[in-house]
């Protein structure tokens, strides 16, 4: 059971706090005494232990010995130090979970004990208001109540999807790095409304709103997107005129080539 277990995190930055943030707050019952955290910044730490009432040191190895579930979360280029430091704490009853992208689970395991259990994911920044797309890959030695385990601390910012790791490169291309396509969305709609006479803050609520209503309807409805499009598309309405400009323009194959372009840069970055 996932609150009977001291969840660690290396690295308190955004990212850390926001798991902290959401375990603390889901139905999991973990309590923040289970929780602890390391940082090299003391400020950080002070403020997270006012603020969440979570254990902190400025030790990684002492947070890592005292851990049932270590999460890696610094900067990939810190992970390298970070393991080497508190790899003779890191026995194999522990479990690691990595949030560092773009480090394989080879470079992990090959810096920890043979047998230690790692997954790694692929989180993405909608985590920060805990509505973020994850994906978990499990490392050679990682169980499937490993995965379960990791599962649940990633539902607790939002869904949460159990990939082999050679999809993660994918997972970075589409969920990873497309929060910034759907920002670049909600500001061209936005513009439009802007050309239409709106003021740029109120388009930006519409549009804004718009993209998350439209989210939770296929999210909630699971209706294919092509379904939902038919049932505001009326014939000869502005609907039709709207998409037909869109796919004029190619929206559709522009955000396949994103995905794409995304995917093989971080296949490019991670050799
Ligand atoms: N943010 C995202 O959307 C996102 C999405 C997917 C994956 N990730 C991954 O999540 C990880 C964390 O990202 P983040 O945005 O939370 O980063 P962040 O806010 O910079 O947090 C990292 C924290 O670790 C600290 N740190 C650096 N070296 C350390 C060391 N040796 N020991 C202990 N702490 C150390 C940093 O301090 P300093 O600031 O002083 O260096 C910082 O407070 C990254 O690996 C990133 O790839 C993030």
């Amino acid at each position: 059971m996932l609150k009977e277990k001291k969840i660690a995190f290396i690295g308190a930055g955004n990212m850390a706090e926001a798991l902290v943030k959401g375990l603390l707050n889901s139905p999991l019952g973990i309590k923040p005494e289970n929780l602890l955290m390391s940082d090299i910044r003391k400020d950080r730490l002070d403020f997270l232990s006012q603020k969440y009432a979570v254990q902190v040191s400025p030790s990684n190895p002492s947070v890592a010995r005292k851990a049932d579930i270590l999460i890696l979360a610094v900067k990939p280029q810190n992970i390298r130090e970070v393991l080497t430091d508190i790899a003779p704490e890191v026995t194999r009853d522990k479990l690691v979970i990595s949030i560092a992208a773009g480090v394989k689970l080879q470079t992990i395991q090959d810096l920890l004990e043979t047998g230690v259990r790692v997954v790694r994911t692929m989180p993405n920044t909608p985590a920060l208001v805990q509505a973020g797309a994850s994906a978990i890959a499990p490392g050679k030695w990682a169980s499937p109540e490993d995965l379960q385990m990791a599962k649940a601390i990633f539902d607790a910012v939002g869904i949460t999807i159990i990939v082999d790791e050679k999809l993660i490169d994918a997972v970075t291309g589409l969920s990873g790095s497309g929060p910034a396509y759907i920002f670049l969305v909600i500001n061209a709609l936005a513009d439009g409304g802007v050309k239409m006479g709106f003021s740029k803050d109120v388009a930006l609520k519409l549009a804004a709103q718009t993209v998350l209503g439209a989210a939770k309807l296929v999210l909630e409805t699971g209706e294919h997107p092509a379904k939902l499009i038919d049932m505001v598309t009326s014939p000869g309405g502005t609907t039709i005129a709207g998409l037909h400009a869109l796919e004029k323009g190619g929206l559709h194959g522009i955000f396949m080539d994103a995905v794409e372009a995304a995917t093989l840069r971080s296949i490019e970055l991670g050799r």
